[in-house]
């Protein structure tokens, strides 16, 4: 994979000095976070920073990983992106039984039931054409294409009864030992049934400010170990919103006559994800905050980040189709 374009000022300067070498800027850095200006700008920029701890760039030098001009702005990025998550679920206070195993998987699963947003899964379902449809599955291929791999940072900061619930999850996301179960690799091996780039970051210039947004908040709160209760919570907001959609998107695909290889990614996750829902809410997010209560919040907003982020790439595509949302 490429350096992703341009999308603005920010990014129009930072992404030649990353394929540059970083030479002439070592010490004076990329530039702050603020001179961005667009969301699109600011989004692409931060994604493209993340991006070298997942798999990186052919054209810039794997060593700027732990760069501190990259990791300087990165943190001015992700430090804007996080306050404005914050701020938008304000209101979402932990109640007393929310610092509990059982209240706080009520909780979870309460949210999910009252999350009112456009569903693309319906509108694929019932009217989508086949280019919305193909335009949809590239756009979800910045996401699924490492699926379970954001997550997987959050590993090495939990304490073995969350961490081992968390890998029972993680294994099955990863095929459990063979690479062709691989959810990753099932989603790729659509696409190219498809007719349609399975390559990892193939369609990353294509993707709108919201899909690189919902990317990136995944990548910032698997990155650092403060925020491992809103990764979880996320997780957990993820799997117990996949299972009907996930039907609803094979009937879809069904409908339009896309490869077997496609509505197989989405069947698998039917009943996956109804399995992976109760261990991610109970098994991990329930035994996260006995353990750790003071974390019940950050639970609760990873969890409404999620929904709140599919909700803004939902309507934004509907919008652009100009289909009701
Ligand atoms: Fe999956
Ligand atoms: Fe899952």
């Amino acid at each position: 994979m490429l350096i992703p374009q341009a999308r603005g000022t920010l990014s129009e300067r930072v992404f030649p000095q990353l394929t540059g070498g970083l030479e002439d800027t070592a010490s004076a850095g990329l530039g702050r976070g603020g001179d961005a200006d667009s969301r699109d700008d600011a989004a692409v920029t931060l994604w493209a920073l993340q991006e070298l701890h997942y798999r990186g760039f052919d054209d810039v030098d794997d060593a700027l990983e732990w760069h501190p001009a990259v990791h300087a702005l990165r943190w001015e990025l992700e430090a804007d992106l996080e306050a404005r998550l914050r701020e938008r679920h304000a209101d979402l206070v932990p109640r007393p039984e929310d610092h509990t195993a059982e209240g706080l998987a009520e909780r979870l699963f309460a949210m999910v039931e009252a999350d009112d947003g456009p569903s693309l899964a319906r509108h694929v379902e019932t009217t989508a054409t086949r280019d919305e449809v193909e335009e949809l599955l590239r756009h979800r291929s910045v996401y699924h294409l490492k699926e379970a791999d954001p997550t997987t940072w959050v590993v090495p900061r939990l304490e073995a009864t969350v961490k081992a619930a968390l890998m029972e999850v993680q294994l099955d996301e990863y095929g459990g030992g063979d690479p062709a179960r691989l959810h990753h690799h099932l989603f790729a091996r659509g696409l190219a049934a498809s007719g349609l780039s399975a390559d990892y970051g193939a369609t990353v210039d294509e993707a709108s400010a919201a899909v690189l947004e919902q990317n990136a908040a995944l990548s910032m709160l698997g990155l650092h170990r403060r925020l491992r209760g809103a990764a979880l919570g996320h997780l957990a907001a993820v799997e117990a919103s996949s299972s009907g959609p996930s039907r609803r998107m094979a009937r879809g695909l069904q409908r339009l006559g896309f490869a077997p290889e496609m509505v197989e990614y989405y069947t698998e996750h039917v009943e996956a994800d109804a399995a992976h829902e109760q261990l991610a809410v109970r098994a991990i997010c329930g035994a996260l905050v006995e353990r750790e209560p003071h974390l019940a919040g950050d639970v609760l907003l990873g969890a409404a980040i999620c929904l709140d982020l599919e909700a803004r790439t939902a309507t934004d595509l509907l919008a652009r189709w100009d289909r009701a949302a």
